[in-house]
């Protein structure tokens, strides 16, 4: 007989009126509640409405140095300068790596982005919401998208200054969430305005961030185009422990950045796609890196194709999430032992999508009643084991039946 007190009757009756310290925070749909409580002006359009001018709406804007609010307030301008990239995204949540890719770079990938989404378009498997196309999986789209993921000078010639900002904001270990290409209409909906580390809402992260996205701008930006909208300064909370999070907001400009730039902007920084006035695609990449305990927004680890699987540098495998360790992306228990580190066997998954690429068959059930029968070599853990886990030596393997020994012997007794 179970105990009544675990019915779900029993259950439901002692939860009414009970101490529960965490539903509030959890229901308070934060950071979104108090920033649109206190700027309303910010709420996005419908589905399908027609988009309202001259009335305050958050994506009826323009550049900063046209912007009446901060034509006179010094914002981040492109620049190679890292003392000054340092401080401008600390300071406003953003900053901008003049000519970080190179103008052949630049011009490449452009090509490359807009004949794989308009083949995309033509076969129907395209990804398209209201602001935008996205093309996923770029890892599989052509070399140079390995090389952006690399940060490989050869794909983007400032990829050293990327990578130690990465290093510097989330700490060494970050892992690729995603990258994607954004390509917006003409006349397109804006984006909703939001916060790329929404996902760990309403946990709010004060000190630094734990997503820092990289947008690759491959055309020149403004207005007039689509330049994406960012309110400066928004990666900080800025309301009151009275009014919440977030208070009264200044009003988003677009970006304005020629062809080239690379735009590196803080999670918690206020965003969001714009309307493209033009009667032209605009085309931006945008990476964003995260620490290694996110769950990525790829899961590069099915995503790969095998033969880039194949090619892949060590490097590459680290940051799509391939190195696994004793709090991350065990299978079977194999990577427990791993580092988590660049090039850890003991931890690569890429020995183990090579198996499930294969036919991967799991230990399952086991029982010692039925331990005669059962077909070792069959087993991909096994493979796993031997081929990568130096530790798993006879003299280890012997420690095992000597417990076993152990137990048979206290059962005799
Ligand atoms: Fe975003």
């Amino acid at each position: 007989m179970v105990p009544d007190e675990f019915s779900v009757a029993s259950v439901e009756a002692a939860s009414v009126d009970a101490f529960r310290p965490y539903a509030a925070f959890l229901r308070s749909g934060e950071p979104y509640t108090s920033i649109f409580l206190n700027n309303p002006w910010l709420l996005p359009p419908k589905a399908g409405a027609e988009l309202e001018w001259g009335q305050g709406w958050y994506y009826d804007t323009t550049v900063a140095r046209k912007h009446d609010y901060w034509r006179n307030i010094v914002l981040p301008t492109p620049t190679k300068d890292l003392q000054q990239l340092r401080r401008n995204l600390y300071e406003w949540g953003f900053c901008l790596l003049e000519d970080g890719l190179s103008s052949e770079q630049c011009a490449r990938i452009r090509r490359r982005v807009e004949d794989q989404a308009a083949a995309e378009r033509a076969l129907g498997i395209a990804y398209l919401v209201e602001s935008q196309q996205h093309v996923w999986s770029l890892v599989n789209k052509g070399a140079d998208f390995v090389g952006l993921l690399e940060h490989d000078p050869a794909a983007v010639q400032a990829g050293p200054m990327i990578e130690r900002l990465l290093d510097e904001t989330l700490g060494p270990g970050w892992n690729h969430f995603s990258l994607l290409a954004n390509i917006s209409y003409p006349g397109c909906h804006p984006q909703p305005m939001h916060q790329d580390q929404t996902w760990i809402a309403p946990i709010n992260t004060g000190e630094a961030p734990v997503l820092l996205n990289t947008m690759y701008v491959l055309q020149d930006v403004n207005e007039h185009n689509g330049g994406t909208l960012l309110v400066p300064g928004a990666h900080r909370a800025n309301g009151t422990p009275e009014t919440g999070l977030y208070g009264p907001l200044p009003k988003p400009i677009n970006l304005e950045a020629p062809a080239g730039t690379v735009l590196m902007f803080d999670g918690r920084l206020l965003h969001g796609g714009a309307v493209n006035h033009s009667d032209d695609f605009r085309y931006v990449l945008t990476n964003s890196c995260v620490k290694p305990w996110a769950r990525q927004q790829e899961n590069f680890v099915l995503e790969v194709s095998p033969e880039v699987l194949a090619n892949a540098s060590d490097k590459l495998l680290w940051r799509m999430g391939f190195q696994s360790s004793i709090t991350a992306g065990l299978v079977e228990g194999y990577g427990y032992r791993g580092t988590g580190r660049q090039g850890d066997r003991v931890g690569s998954l890429r020995e183990v999508r090579r198996e499930l690429d294969r036919g991967y068959h799991h230990v399952g059930e086991l029982s010692m009643d039925t331990i005669e029968s059962v077909d070792l070599e069959a087993l991909s853990l096994m493979r796993l084991q031997r081929e990568n886990e130096e530790f798993r030596n006879n003299e280890h393997i012997e420690s095992m039946a000597k417990l076993n020994d152990f137990i048979a012997s206290r059962q005799r007794d």
